[in-house]
């Protein structure tokens, strides 16, 4: 097995025998697809044993495959899980100690859109699926991570995936956006809680990924809008999850816990777009340079461009 043969764009780049990973075991949760896939293959490539928890048995079984056929065969294990469920969280970590006899890091990135439409139409059925899967499936993965990491006295990673819904009003549907709060201040309680035993516990904000769950069926249209919804211009994609978890699983990242950390592009640090909203007098498309002096009564002072 080469690195060159894999198809993602980051690992492509990565340098030879880059093994920041070696003899670690990670659970995956949602690694058969989107981000949860990049980052399985990543942690492979870095020298990790790969437990992938996935409720989608045909592409956990495509992920197996692509595995054995880039050389990870007896490195990446597939098991069927429904993150809100907390027998099956158990069963999956508990495989990955069974398998490769120990754990290290967990990535709780199992996800669904889950309820949509206005909020005067959500149902409470639809909020306690979005819930149980967005928000128990992480509090699960904490739980059992850190009874275990805990047990094996020489601490972990624990990694969440939340979103820039998180953080707004209107970056997500309200359900979505709550159980992503959620796991904000999930990630931040149990980093506090955690950090005695050395278990860093840390949350990723990914911004707008073209990935299967992001894309509905259409991914060069999506991947067309995605390039032009942030600053910065390339669409994201899930590599980009990939190396944010990457540094939250390695020692790179040891003495980081109870972050939030915002992968977006510069989506969020876009703000209001006052640039965009008021291009004559704001950012790089401006008309003026100088100094306003507002309602002082004195006259600005500006240069045309
Ligand atoms: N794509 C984006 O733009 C974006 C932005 C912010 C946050 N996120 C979050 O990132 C995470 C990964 O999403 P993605 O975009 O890679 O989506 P994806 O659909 O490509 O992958 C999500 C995976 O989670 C699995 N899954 C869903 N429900 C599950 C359950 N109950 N138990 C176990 N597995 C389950 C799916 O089968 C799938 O393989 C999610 O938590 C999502 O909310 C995505």
């Amino acid at each position: 097995m080469t690195n060159e043969k894999t198809t993602s764009q980051a690992t492509q780049s990565l340098p030879e025998g880059s093994t920041r990973l070696a003899g670690k075991t990670a659970v995956i949760t949602g690694g058969a697809s989107g981000m949860g896939r990049s980052t399985a293959l990543r942690f492979l490539i870095e020298g990790a044993n790969v437990v992938v928890a996935d409720f989608n048995q045909i592409t956990g079984a495509a992920l197996m495959q692509e595995a054995e056929n880039l050389g990870f065969a007896g490195r990446l294990v597939f098991v069927a899980t429904d993150v809100a469920l907390e027998r099956d969280v158990e069963a999956a970590l508990a495989l990955a100690v069974d398998t490769y006899g120990q754990l290290d890091i967990v990535f709780n990135n199992a996800g669904v859109g889950g309820a949509i439409g206005p909020l005067t139409e959500t149902t409470t059925a639809s909020w306690d699926y979005t819930m149980d899967v967005l928000a128990k499936g992480v509090f699960l993965g904490i739980k059992h991570a850190a009874r275990l990491m805990r047990d094996q006295g020489r601490g972990g990673s624990i990694i969440n995936t939340a979103s820039i819904a998180a953080l707004s009003g209107d970056a997500g549907p309200l359900v979505y956006s709550a159980a992503k709060a959620a796991v904000v201040s999930m990630t931040k309680s149990a980093a506090v809680e955690l950090a005695p035993d050395r278990i860093r516990v840390n949350a990723i904000c990914p911004g707008f990924i073209a990935t299967p769950l992001a894309d509905g069926g259409k991914p060069e249209k999506t991947r067309e809008i995605f390039s032009r919804s942030q600053p910065w211009p390339e669409y994201g994609q899930g590599d980009h999850i990939a190396g944010a978890a990457l540094f939250f699983a390695s020692d790179d990242s040891i003495f980081v816990t109870g972050d939030a950390l915002v992968v977006d592009g510069g989506l969020t640090a876009a703000g209001p777009e006052l640039s965009r909203k008021m291009p004559r007098t704001s950012g790089r498309n401006s008309k003026f340079a100088g100094i306003t002096k507002g309602s002082t009564g004195e006259a600005p002072e500006l240069k045309t461009l």
